[in-house]
């Protein structure tokens, strides 16, 4: 029997090298990622030029590593898709120009993939059948983004942060209360252990209508809490807790806003945010009352993968989109315009 063509998906926009084959009917063949987490964690973030160099180093290996775990050569391809932007340009460099030159060399169709689409993808990867028109949020360290999606690869948006995204939320968050980095994760595994209601933070943009975000000023009240508090009392993981429900309810009430005001049979939250515990418990929940399909990946779909953007990738081949040899990286790159021309615990409830 003739197995089914694959997609090699190539992301470096920010600080994971990562490489993926998934073919057309969304078969992860290989995942594979290095993470430069403890490059940066002394810097307390990602440092742009230590990124792009540790992508120089590993890409090549990853790569290999990808299509040799998967099995495949460059004949069971049916492209190669990489991320354009949005992200760290230097970063973006090294995947971008691999790939192309990978394709080039093998004869092998070349695909830019937006980041954000990326993520959206992973929806498909957790559920191949999800059904549509859709509601999709992606929630990550640099988007918060409410999408209306009528068929994979197309995504009206509905409302967006009008300043920090939710992820920065948390990771500023967790660096004011001394986590460290990366610091969604960690407050996460804190405020397991503390107290939700302990304290009052405000709840930004929930009394508006309308399905913009705002998560600066809850970052400012963290701040001014702090600065009166004790260091004893309450407990720092009933801060913890207090603060990431102020985020999981704004990110919960607009996104079921949002479900009442369309009509839509799906739910997916997508992006590293969604790799959140308290956040996943509350969407599940507020799914089952509502008798809503809902789609979050599995944690290794939410926070950036390749297999993602290999999942992106089908949808633009599908839609008989690739890129030509000279596009380049486009690190501001949100709308979903071609640029070109100018994350297995998977929480399914259907
Ligand atoms: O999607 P992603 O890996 O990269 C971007 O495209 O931005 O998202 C990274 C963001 C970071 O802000 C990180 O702190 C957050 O996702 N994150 C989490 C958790 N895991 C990752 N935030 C809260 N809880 C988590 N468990
Ligand atoms: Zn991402």
């Amino acid at each position: 029997m003739e197995r089914p063509k694959a997609i090699l998906g190539i992301e470096t926009s920010c600080d994971e090298t990562a490489a993926a084959v998934v073919t057309s009917d969304g078969r992860v063949l290989s995942n594979v990622l290095d993470s430069q987490a403890s490059v940066h964690a002394r810097f307390g973030g990602v440092v742009p030029e230590l990124a792009a160099r540790r992508h120089l180093e590993r890409i090549e290996d990853l790569v290999d590593m990808a299509m040799r775990q998967a099995d495949c050569t460059w004949v069971d391809l049916a492209a190669i898709a990489v991320t354009q932007g949005p992200g760290l340009a230097g970063a973006l460099l090294v995947g971008l120009n691999f790939g192309k030159a990978l394709a080039y060399a093998s004869g092998v169709p070349l695909i830019a993939v937006n980041h954000l689409k990326g993520h959206l993808a992973s929806a498909w990867l957790a559920h191949p059948d999800f059904p549509r028109p859709a509601l999709m949020f992606v929630v990550s360290g640099g988007h918060t983004h409410l999408y209306y999606s009528e068929k994979p690869g197309q995504y009206d948006l509905l409302g967006k942060t009008v300043d920090d995204a939710a992820g920065e939320a948390f990771d500023k968050g967790a660096k004011m209360l001394g986590l460290g980095y990366p610091g969604g994760p960690a407050l996460d595994r804190l405020a397991r252990t503390g107290s939700p209601t302990a304290v009052h933070f405000p709840r930004p943009f929930l009394k508006r209508t309308g399905l913009e975000f705002s998560f600066s000023g809850l970052k400012t009240a963290l701040l001014y809490y702090l600065r009166k508090w004790d260091g004893t009392a309450p407990p720092v993981a009933d801060i913890a807790a207090s603060y990431q429900e102020a985020i999981v309810d704004v990110l919960v009430q607009k996104a079921f806003r949002a479900v009442q005001s369309y009509p839509i049979k799906g739910l997916a939250v997508v992006g590293g945010v969604a790799a959140n515990s308290r956040l996943r418990a509350r969407l599940a929940e507020r799914a089952a009352q509502e008798d809503l399909c809902l789609v979050i990946p599995p944690l290794h779909f939410c926070t950036d993968n390749a297999a993602m953007i290999a999942a992106a990738g089908w949808e633009e081949f599908r839609l008989g989109r690739s890129a030509s040899w000279d596009m380049d990286v486009v690190p501001n790159w949100t709308t979903f315009e071609p640029a070109q021309d100018e994350e297995r615990s998977s929480a399914v409830l259907c």
